[in-house]
C-alpha cells in the first residue's frame, strides 16, 4: 500500500509541506502548520490589543481620507495635579494628607483646580466675536454662549435635523436656576424651567428659539411642576402627521416616578403641548432616549429595573406611545445615558455607568438587530489621558448624531455636570468615528472582533471638517 502511494506520488510535484493526502506525517504537520499560524495570530492580534489599552489609541488611523485626520489626531492630555500647598507639621501630623486623584479634585467644590474643568467665562466660545481663528471651533468644557451672547441653556440634550427648514434643532433642560438639595439625602437638582431649544446652520453658531415647554408653576400635580424633574428631552418628526414629538425622562424629587413624558408641537420651534406621562410596559423608566430608524419606525430606549437593565422597544406609528413590544438587553449592566446610532446596517450605542451627577467610563455597544442581542464592546475613548479615559472626559453620554456626508463621523454629545451648580455644566462635543478593531474581543468570538471599533477622540479644541462648515 505504502509503495503503491509512492509510485502514484511520484510525477506529483513536492510541495514544502510534504502533505501527501493519506500520511499520518502529513496530517500531523498540516495540524502542527495551522497551530503555528493560529498563535502567529493570534500573537499579533493580542499584540495590537494590548499596545492599544496601553494607549487608547486604535492602531488603524493610517486608512482614514484626510479630512477625517485632523479629527483622529490623538491629542494627550498632560493635566497635572501640582504639589500640595507645604504645611505646618503640626498639620500634617493632625491630619496626614493623601494625595488627590484628578476625579476627587474634580469633585471637590473648593478645588483649586477646578477652572481646569470648569474654566471661567473669560474663555468662552462667542460665535458672536468675529474670532478669527477661533470660528467653529469646539471647546469642550468651555462655557459656549448663544447668538445673543447667553450660556447656552440645553443640558442632556439631542439633535434633530429638520429636513423642512434645513436647521438643526438643539434641545436640552434648561437650568438656568439656583442648584439645591430638595432634603438631605437627595441629588443636586434644579427646578423644572422648561425644555431650551436652539436653531443652528453650522452647528456651532446655536440662537435662542426660547423655552418650547415651559414648567408648570401652580398645579403641584402636574407632572411638569417646578418641583418634579425633567430630564433628557429628544425630539423626532413625525412624517405620517407632520408633527414633532418629544420625549422626556419625568420624575419626582426622589426619582421615584420613574416615568416618560410625551409632547407635540406642529413646529420644531414649538411651543410643544404635554401629552402624558406613562410607565412604559409598566415598567420604571429613567434615562432614556430615543432613535428614529431608516424605515420610519422608532424606538424607546431607557434604563429600567432600577437602572439594572435596558428596555428598548418601536413606538406607534404616531410616536406617541410604545407598543406592547419590548426587549431586555444589557441585563445586569446597570448602565444608563444611552445614545444611540446606526452606522452601515449595525446600530452602536455609547452608554454611561449609573454615579448620580459625578462622571464614569463610558462603553460603547453594538447589536445587528436594533431589538437585540447588544453586545458590549469596551470604551470608546482615545486620547487625553488614562483618568480623562477612564470619565468620558469628565462627562456623560446624552446623543450622537452623523455628520452628512461624512460615513462614519459622528458627533459624540455629553454633559460634564457641574453638581455643585448645575447651570453651569459644560458641553463636551466630540468627534466618533466607526472603524478599526475593537478594543475588547467578545466572550464567544474567539478573541476576534465581530464589530468595527467605535473611537471617540479627545481634543481640546477641534472644528468639522470644512465641508460642511462651508456647505451650511
Ligand atoms: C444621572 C443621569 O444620567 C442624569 O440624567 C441625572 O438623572 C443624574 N443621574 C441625577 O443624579
Amino acid at each position: 500500500m505504502e509503495n503503491k502511494m509512492r509510485m502514484r506520488n511520484k510525477y506529483r510535484k513536492p510541495t514544502t509541506l510534504h502533505c501527501y493526502a493519506g500520511s499520518r506525517y502529513s496530517k500531523l504537520s498540516i495540524v502542527v502548520c495551522s497551530l503555528i499560524g493560529c498563535l502567529i495570530m493570534f500573537h499579533f492580534y493580542f499584540l495590537n490589543q494590548s499596545q492599544q489599552s496601553q494607549t487608547g489609541v486604535p492602531q488603524m488611523q493610517s486608512n482614514y481620507h484626510p479630512l477625517y485626520r485632523e479629527l483622529i489626531e490623538v491629542e494627550d492630555d498632560t493635566i497635572k495635579i501640582p504639589p500640595p500647598r507645604k504645611r505646618s507639621p503640626r498639620a500634617i501630623k493632625r491630619k496626614p494628607k493623601r494625595p488627590t486623584t484628578l476625579i476627587e479634585e474634580f469633585l471637590d467644590e473648593s478645588s483649586q483646580l477646578r477652572y481646569l474643568f470648569f474654566p471661567g467665562v473669560k474663555t468662552a466660545i462667542d460665535p458672536m466675536k468675529d474670532g478669527g481663528n477661533e470660528s467653529f471651533y469646539y471647546h469642550p468644557g468651555r462655557i459656549w454662549l448663544d447668538t445673543d451672547g447667553n450660556p447656552i441653556q440645553a443640558h442632556g440634550g439631542g439633535i434633530l435635523y429638520d429636513d423642512r427648514s434645513s436647521m438643526y434643532y438643539w434641545y436640552g433642560e434648561y437650568k438656568d436656576g439656583p442648584t439645591y438639595h430638595a432634603h438631605k439625602k437627595a441629588a443636586a437638582r434644579v427646578d423644572i424651567i422648561g425644555v431650551g431649544c436652539y436653531s443652528s446652520k453650522d452647528l456651532w453658531k446655536w440662537k435662542n428659539e426660547g423655552i418650547v415647554l415651559p414648567a408648570e408653576q401652580t398645579d403641584e400635580t402636574h407632572d411638569l411642576h417646578i418641583s418634579n424633574v425633567l430630564e433628557r428631552p429628544k425630539v423626532i418628526y413625525n412624517q405620517n402627521t407632520n408633527k414633532y414629538i418629544m420625549w422626556m425622562h419625568i420624575d419626582d424629587t426622589n426619582y421615584t416616578k420613574a416615568a416618560v413624558g410625551i409632547a407635540v408641537s406642529d413646529s420644531p420651534t414649538g411651543p410643544f403641548t404635554y401629552i402624558k406621562s406613562t410607565r412604559p410596559h409598566d415598567s420604571d423608566s429613567r434615562d432614556m432616549t430615543i432613535f428614529k430608524d431608516d424605515d420610519n419606525t422608532a424606538y424607546l430606549i431607557y434604563s429600567s429595573d432600577d437602572n439594572s437593565e435596558l428596555h428598548i422597544g418601536p413606538l406607534t406609528q404616531d410616536y406617541l406611545d410604545v407598543t406592547p413590544v419590548v426587549r431586555r438587553v444589557l441585563v445586569g449592566q446597570h448602565r444608563e445615558a444611552p445614545a444611540l446610532f446606526k452606522h452601515e446596517g449595525t446600530y452602536y450605542m455609547v452608554t454611561s455607568g449609573c454615579t448620580g451627577w459625578a462622571p464614569n467610563e463610558a462603553l460603547a455597544h453594538a447589536a445587528e438587530n436594533i431589538m437585540g442581542p447588544w453586545e458590549t464592546m469596551g470604551n470608546p475613548c482615545v486620547g487625553g489621558n488614562k483618568v480623562f479615559r477612564l470619565t468620558t472626559f469628565f462627562a456623560q453620554s446624552t446623543f450622537v448624531f452623523p455628520l452628512p456626508g461624512f460615513p462614519g463621523v459622528f458627533v459624540f454629545m455629553a454633559d460634564r455636570w457641574n453638581p455643585a451648580d448645575l447651570r453651569d455644566s459644560r458641553y463636551v462635543w466630540l468627534p466618533l468615528l466607526v472603524g478599526g478593531p475593537v478594543d475588547r474581543p467578545l466572550d464567544y468570538s474567539f478573541g476576534f472582533p465581530l464589530w468595527p471599533r467605535v473611537s471617540i477622540y479627545w481634543h481640546k479644541r477641534w472644528r468639522l471638517p470644512y465641508k460642511l462648515s462651508a456647505k451650511k
